[in-house]
């Protein structure tokens, strides 16, 4: 059973009564699924350095609210900053010390996870995907919450991308796929895509996931280093 205390987390992070019951209003239904649940673990879902996936997303989910909340931003710009700090990085395995080999450097998961995690997020939640463009605005924000680092380009389609949900992608809604492709394809050199996110929401949760990334890192070397080698020592194998 997981032992994560929501209440407690949104404690610790100095949130007033009305932020912490804001925040969940938007964040409980995505928290509560059985696939954000498992990448709660820390031991099977480590994601820098021994900080669980899930606590990481929802470290970034109230950074990015902390950042935007005093900016006059309407509750639809302030929802979906939140929705796409809670699917950034629903990626489908652990990277560290990961068994998966990638045949091309274009498909690490460094530059493939955004891809993934766009396509779990339309997969396990799609009701947050039936207005047009909310899900331009969530979807680029995921593609593109990488950057300054590239985003694989999906100009040739998902086949040759070594992406670990490709079985998925059939199932998606055409003009959804066809929206993550157009996202990944923006300023695109080699198979790589040089872009910012277009909305402010995608910008916003961008900056979020730099600062919270930075802190989680605790300047550690092994840590770092694990961010290209995809090799992490300091975790039990
Ligand atoms: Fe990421
Ligand atoms: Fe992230």
């Amino acid at each position: 059973m997981n032992k994560f205390n929501l209440n407690k987390f949104l404690e610790k992070n100095n949130l007033s009564e009305d932020d912490k019951l804001f925040l969940l209003s938007i964040i409980n239904d995505i928290y509560s699924h059985p696939e954000f649940q498992k990448r709660l673990d820390s031991k099977n879902y480590p994601h820098h350095s021994s900080i669980s996936l899930g606590e990481h997303i929802l470290n970034d989910a109230i950074v990015a609210y902390k950042i935007a909340k005093n900016k006059n931003y309407s509750y639809s710009n302030l929802k979906l900053i939140i929705l796409i700090a809670m699917f950034h990085d629903l990626y489908e395995f652990p990277w560290q010390n990961s068994k998966i080999i990638k045949n091309k450097f274009q498909n690490l998961h460094g530059f493939t996870h955004p891809i993934e995690a766009a396509i779990n997020a339309v997969t396990w939640f799609p009701e947050y995907f039936q207005n047009l463009e909310e899900t331009k605005i969530i979807i680029d924000g995921i593609i593109h919450h990488m950057y300054p680092f590239p985003v694989r380009s999906l100009k040739n389609g998902f086949k040759e991308t070594e992406i670990n949900n490709l079985n998925k992608v059939n199932f998606l809604p055409s003009n959804i796929k066809q929206i993550i492709i157009n996202s990944s394809c923006q300023n695109t050199f080699f198979k790589l895509s040089f872009s910012k996110s277009n909305s402010l929401e995608g910008k916003i949760v961008s900056k979020a996931d730099r600062i919270v990334s930075l802190k989680e890192e605790n300047l550690n070397f092994n840590s770092y280093k694990a961010c290209i080698t995809g090799k992490n020592p300091d975790l039990n194998d």
